[in-house]
């Protein structure tokens, strides 16, 4: 039905107003056909937020407070919920506020497989496990498009690094692409029914995504019937001819000669002469006039039809709270010095003097990262939140303890205009030492050794900040920056019983000081409610319930993209070691991480009584009791396991890596809330069928127990 519309109403519009449709005619739209009632279609990003106003034609913000909007926590913070729900509550948010901005696609999620903890975009994305990623991001698309909002997941596909973004070209085995970087988008395109998908900026086989006949006449069009609209990333169209036979459907850039872009007036010439044929354009336009149709833009009822969405909603930010507390993942938690119990949470009765040492405690990291940026209404800081919760009868006090650097992605004002000029994102540098920067810091160090001395509750805040987890921007290593480690060591020396917060997008190494620690809490970006939340878990409001959606290397090293694969190459880079990503490496190779993925403690403690597998309707329901005295949240975990678990060598040959298989493999999980002392009952629905095979249940990829075989 509004094929046939779309079809009819493509019939009566002109070859330029048919060229105007599937260009960017603005830096976030394209034009709309007035004499018929189109309008443009607006864009805007992405996944943490609406992001702010730009003026039209120009990188400049349109400044004031309106556009500022809920700042929500990033995909890898959801991703650590491992809830469903949350998933759909954030991704209404999203849509609700889209909608409210008077967005028609709205640029998120990014789905993209966490390959390797360098890469600078990996906050934006949710996991290294396909199935992870697609269980949620589908929930965050239902959210979104119920609000008359396209989503728009991104980027199809296998953009896994930002070095040379624009140009790099991904090799790997077929059958490891289909089975680890395509899943999650197909999930989204076809049981998530994403209205729409953007266009990687990399080369895949050789082809450029966003005008790619494999990946997007082949798979996505061909295979996938997917029939929704493809944006290409800004600036990720590189020929007129190619574009236009592609299955591509607007071209986005990021400068302003909008009629030079290649399906604008070099695709009107081609036409004209009889390159390309009128009817490549027809079905375009066709396909973005039935999104409109979909999204109530178009049909004359367009004023009573479509949702009018809301931002800045109390509820919203309620949401942003909730999903925060969720995605808190606590890594470590023994005995205090002299203490017979865990460091956290804090006794608050007794608090009388806390320190918080480092500039994480303090600092915003809403207005960063790229095109993620988000202009929060209000961001709640750890030292904030700290003080709210605990009021005028406990002295909080703050000392820097280290030094970011001075440049920041925002210094660089309108870096998205030049970021196609060197292949990547804005380029900013990393902060190196300098040798006065590491005198002040040196400075800075001992100011907060010194202070840290006088006070019996000392909470460490650091980690890393959109310096470093950014667009256009891969880390050279994971080590903490700004001469962290020696800061946390030399604190240890004098505060055994330090808690150490770190707040990141991707994992940071420990191996300096772990051991010694003896409370480590992760927290990615959170959003605006951020720093309430930590609060809360740090006094024990709230019991952590965030599990890990990726595996914590010691070191990169130990990532399968580095110690077999090639990462952050310029030209090529070869997947060599195929579907064996994340802990689907580690746990077949014996590698150990530092924390492995779906780890995560809680305060109160949970015995598993019993998992049943139900072949019929390929389920699991699992038994488990919360044996502890808080109230807390349990995500079982449901693995697909070999029968044989006997760690194997790594091949010295990675051909033979692609006759091997995983150990383990996530195939279902859910998430069950217990008081203290009650038993209940989840059931989990599996991916695909086990009818063979092994099954494992437990809380982390570490921690299962063979509980079930797929016969039974
Ligand atoms: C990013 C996209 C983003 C687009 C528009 C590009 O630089 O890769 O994720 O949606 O810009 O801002």
């Amino acid at each position: 039905m509004e094929n046939q519309h779309a079809k009819a109403l493509t019939a009566m519009l002109t070859l330029d107003e048919k060229i105007g449709m599937i260009h960017g005619a603005h830096l976030f739209a394209t034009k709309g056909v007035e004499r018929l009632g189109i309008s443009p279609l607006v864009m805007s990003d992405g996944p943490m937020g609406v992001r702010q106003e730009f003026e039209p034609d120009h990188w400049k913000a349109v400044g004031g407070p309106e556009d500022s909007v809920t700042y929500l926590p990033c995909n890898s913070a959801l991703a650590a919920t491992w809830n469903r729900d949350l998933a759909f509550a954030v991704g209404s948010v999203l849509g609700a506020e889209a909608r409210a901005r008077g967005k028609d696609i709205i640029l998120a999620p990014g789905i993209n497989i966490k390959r390797s903890p360098l890469c600078g975009r990996n906050f934006e994305y949710f996991s290294e496990d396909p199935y992870l990623t697609g269980e949620l991001a589908v929930c965050y698309i239902q959210g979104v498009q119920q609000w008359d909002v396209a989503a728009c997941v991104k980027h199809f596909a296998a953009n896994n690094q930002e070095t040379q973004r624009l140009w790099v070209d991904v090799e790997i085995d077929e059958a490891a692409l289909r089975e680890i970087y395509l899943p999650a988008f197909y999930e989204c395109l076809t049981r998530g029914k994403s209205l729409s998908v953007m266009g990687a900026y990399n080369k895949l086989y050789g082809e450029h995504c966003c005008q790619s006949q494999h990946l997007l006449h082949d798979i996505l069009r061909g295979e996938w019937s997917y029939d929704g609209v493809v944006v290409s990333d800004w600036g990720g169209v590189h020929d007129t001819k190619l574009a236009a036979e592609s299955e591509l459907d607007i071209e986005m850039s990021v400068t302003d000669n909008f009629d030079e872009y290649y399906m604008a007036e070099p695709l009107k010439k081609a036409v004209e002469q009889g390159i390309i044929p009128e009817s490549r354009i027809d079905e375009k336009v066709t396909r973005i006039l039935t999104l409109m149709m979909r999204l109530h833009m178009i049909g004359g009822k367009e004023q009573t039809a479509r949702k009018s969405g809301v931002y800045n909603a109390p509820k919203h930010r309620q949401t942003a709270l909730d999903t925060a507390r969720e995605s808190i993942v606590l890594l470590k938690n023994d005995k205090g010095k002299n203490k017979d119990k865990p460091i956290l949470p804090l006794d608050e009765k007794s608090l009388k003097k806390v320190l918080l040492v480092g500039e994480n405690a303090q600092r915003l990291h809403a207005d960063g990262g790229g095109s993620a940026e988000i202009k929060a209404l209000y961001e709640i800081s750890t030292l904030m939140g700290l003080k709210m919760l605990l009021g005028g009868n406990v002295k909080v006090d703050f000392v820097k303890g280290y030094q970011s650097g001075t440049k920041s992605a925002k210094d660089s004002v309108n870096w998205q205009e030049k970021s196609l000029e060197d292949g990547g994102g804005h380029g900013s540098k990393q902060q190196d030492e300098n040798q006065q920067l590491a005198k002040e810091r040196a400075a800075l160090r001992k100011e907060a050794v010194e202070m840290a001395k006088a006070y019996e509750t000392v909470i460490y805040v650091g980690g890393l900040n959109h310096d470093y987890d950014s667009e256009g921007l891969d880390r050279s290593d994971m080590v903490l920056p700004y001469g962290q480690d020696l800061l946390i060591q030399e604190l240890l020396e004098v505060k055994p019983d330090l808690v150490v917060v770190l707040i990141g997008g991707s994992p940071v190494e420990m191996g300096a000081w772990i051991d010694r620690a003896r409370a480590v809490v992760w927290s990615y970006y959170a959003g605006m409610e951020g720093g309430t939340a930590l609060a809360e878990v740090l006094l024990g409001r709230v019991n952590p319930s965030g599990r890990l959606p990726e595996t914590f290397y010691k070191s990169h090293k130990d990532c399968s993209a580095h110690c077999i694969g090639e990462f952050a190459e310029e030209k090529k880079v070869c997947y060599k070691e195929g579907i064996f990503v994340g802990y689907r490496f580690n746990e077949t190779f014996g590698v150990e991480p530092a924390f492995c993925f779906g780890h995560g403690l809680s305060y109160t403690s949970f015995e598993y009584e019993s998992a049943v597998y139900e072949a019929a309707d390929s389920f699991v329901t699992c038994t488990v009791t919360n044996t502890g005295e808080r109230a807390g949240a349990e995500t079982v975990q449901v693995y697909r396991m070999a029968a044989d678990q006997e760690i194997l060598p790594i091949p010295e040959e990675t051909a033979a890596l692609q006759k091997l298989r995983p150990v383990k493999e996530l195939a279902g999980f859910g998430k069950i809330f217990l008081n203290p002392g009650e038993t209940g009952q989840i059931k989990i629905a599996l991916k695909g069928r086990t009818d063979t095979g092994v099954l494992g249940v437990g809380s982390s990829v570490k921690s299962i127990r063979r509980m079930i075989s797929g016969q039974n």
